[in-house]
């Protein structure tokens, strides 16, 4: 059904796990990616697979796209400035890769001979500061009323990273609207895994044992009980299979995606079980909150399991054993 598949920031980690994923089936996979964070995982998949096609380029450029879009059936757009801190820091970064790289994505795809559809890598971030009642219970807050977050939410947005997403979200609603082109939104909470060269501004499962593992210091910034519902990078490459898969449903629409309420962590709870696993414990340096983080973020992923069938299987323990597994045997790769 789609057998050539395009992944903007396919060197990225969840992109790269993409490209990885459905390699491993047989598809033919193009990469565009400007390397802009590291090099080792497309040096890692050219060095494994055969069918990949790599285009090292910036979507903030929409001649990057020239000559690739017609032959392609399905395309998995995770480029992105990833990091709120980031787009604190250099907002016409984050509003020149998100939106302007996801018009000259659709763009592209619009002036092409290609009807692929598209999956795009949203975020939490869309539903602002939420101002929700909050428990404070032990090492961790809850929500007091509800299990998590479902996609009835309004969108606002409380930092450049989630306004520069909203855009993106309405650029492919409006290509889809207007033009027809397919595509879906997947509103992620936090996806780890191996592969992923987390650090303080993004992916905190990653830094945190990554740090932890190289004997570095870690800030904690706020009190530690905030808490996220964490995906397994291997559940996550399902979700946007199953996404893709049933387009004639997902089209149009979006999907809040991650670990759900049976699959949640505050950071302390994080650093305990590091700690469980590996013996080891860092430094710990405390710090203000900081712009934008959200006490408690839990997806309801009620709406994609109903209507793609899609549920994570990989639980918090699994998921953070691996990790460990891959960052103990992968040090040089991060630096030591
Ligand atoms: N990891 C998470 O927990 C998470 C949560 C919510 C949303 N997301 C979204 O998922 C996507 C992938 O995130 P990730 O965790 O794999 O991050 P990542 O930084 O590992 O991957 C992003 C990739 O995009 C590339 N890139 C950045 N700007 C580019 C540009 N202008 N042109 C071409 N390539 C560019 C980078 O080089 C990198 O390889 C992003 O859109 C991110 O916003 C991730």
């Amino acid at each position: 059904m789609f057998d050539r598949i395009l992944i903007t920031g396919g060197a990225g980690f969840i992109g790269s796990h993409l490209a990885e994923y459905s390699l491993k089936k047989g598809k033919e996979v193009t990469i565009i990616d400007n390397l802009s964070r590291t090099d080792y995982n497309i040096k890692y998949l050219q060095e494994n697979y055969k069918n990949l096609k790599f285009v090292q380029g910036d979507i903030r450029d929409s001649k990057v796209f020239n000559g690739l879009m017609d032959d392609i059936d399905l395309i998995y757009h995770c480029a992105a400035q990833v990091a709120v801190t980031t787009s604190l820091e250099n907002p016409r970064l984050d509003y020149e890769s998100n939106a302007d790289g996801t018009f000259n994505l659709c763009e592209s795809l619009r002036n092409s001979k290609s009807d692929a559809s598209i999956v795009f890598c949203s975020t939490n971030k869309v539903y602002g500061d939420l101002n929700l009642r909050i428990l404070e219970k032990g090492s961790r807050y809850e929500y007091r009323d509800i299990q998590g977050i479902d996609e009835t939410y309004s969108l606002e947005t409380n930092c450049p990273y989630g306004g520069s997403k909203i855009i993106s979200e309405w650029i492919l609603d409006t290509f889809h609207k207007s033009f027809g082109i397919k595509s879906t939104k997947a509103r992620m909470s936090c996806i780890y895994g191996t592969r992923q060269f987390g650090n303080e501004d993004q992916g905190w499962v990653a830094w945190f044992t990554i740090a932890t593992i190289l004997g570095k210091k870690i800030t904690i910034y706020g009190d530690g009980k905030q808490i996220r519902d964490i995906l397994y990078i291997t559940d996550q490459n399902n979700a946007f299979e199953s996404l893709a898969k049933n387009i004639d449903k997902t089209k149009g629409k979006a999907y809040n995606l991650g670990g759900g309420p049976k699959n949640t962590i505050s950071l302390f709870e994080l650093l305990n079980l590091i700690n469980e696993l590996t013996g080891k414990r860092s430094e710990i340096i405390r710090d203000n909150w900081r712009m934008g983080d959200q006490k408690v973020y839990v997806s309801d992923i009620s709406k994609i399991r109903k209507e793609v069938g899609w549920e994570p299987v990989v639980g918090v323990k699994e998921g953070v054993k691996n990790l460990v597994e891959w960052v103990t045997n992968n040090k040089s790769a991060l630096g030591q």
